[in-house]
């Protein structure tokens, strides 16, 4: 089967640049064959992770959601803002959540962080904490990752990215990520979902 991948847009308002950059990366796997589900946060309701909810209640409904997600994908990439040169506590919150399911649905999955901002570092620095709990988790984060710059000013109406450089950087990432994934997942020592 073509292989699945889950983007998820790691913010919660509707106009996120950082899910218009998610939006874009889904159509660029999809252009390759692979199939992509688009993922933004603002579907998957939590709260904020408390031990005395998880032993009362148990998970909730939009973190087993997500792990559903997760587990019905070969790989998963996420397109995360930056807060306080950090990860926003939505996202940490969602993976703190998730990591609570056995079996832990991070592990041995390969990863693509992307991050888009405003500023000129385009959130990359968020991206390099992002990598701590995900490597702790066991996924297998690929060494590239993408953040755009300006972002506010930096998509066509049709959602491509409007410096023609940098959409041809994305799309040669995106492609670099599937064929590890599709090679791993072919050839090497990962199962197939
Ligand atoms: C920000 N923003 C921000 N940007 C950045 O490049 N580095 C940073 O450290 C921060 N810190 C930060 C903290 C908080 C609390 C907020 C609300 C915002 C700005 C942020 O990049 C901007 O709001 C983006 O537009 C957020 O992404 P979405 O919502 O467009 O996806």
């Amino acid at each position: 089967h073509p292989l699945r991948v889950l983007v998820i847009g790691a913010a919660l308002r509707k106009g996120s640049t950082n899910i218009r950059l998610a939006s874009l990366v889904a159509r660029l796997i999809n252009d390759t064959g692979a199939t992509a589900d688009l993922a933004p946060l603002y579907d998957f309701d939590m709260p904020l992770y408390n031990g005395d909810v998880e032993e009362a209640h148990g998970l909730p409904p939009g973190a087993l959601a997500l792990c559903e997600r997760l587990r019905s994908s070969d790989a998963f990439v996420i397109a995360s803002p930056e807060y306080n040169a950090s990860v926003p506590g939505v996202l940490k919150n969602a993976i703190d959540w998730v990591s609570r399911i056995r079996p832990q649905p991070f592990k041995t999955k390969h990863a693509l962080l992307v991050s888009a901002s405003p500023s000129m570092a385009g959130g990359n620095r968020g991206l390099w904490v992002l990598r701590v709990p995900l490597e702790h988790l066991g996924t297998r984060v690929y060494p590239d990752m993408f953040s755009l710059a300006k972002a506010h000013e930096g998509f066509t109406e049709s959602g491509d990215l409007a410096d023609p450089g940098l959409q041809k950087r994305l799309t040669d990432t995106v492609r670099g990520f599937l064929s590890l994934v599709e090679a791993d997942t072919r050839y090497g020592c990962l199962q197939r979902r």
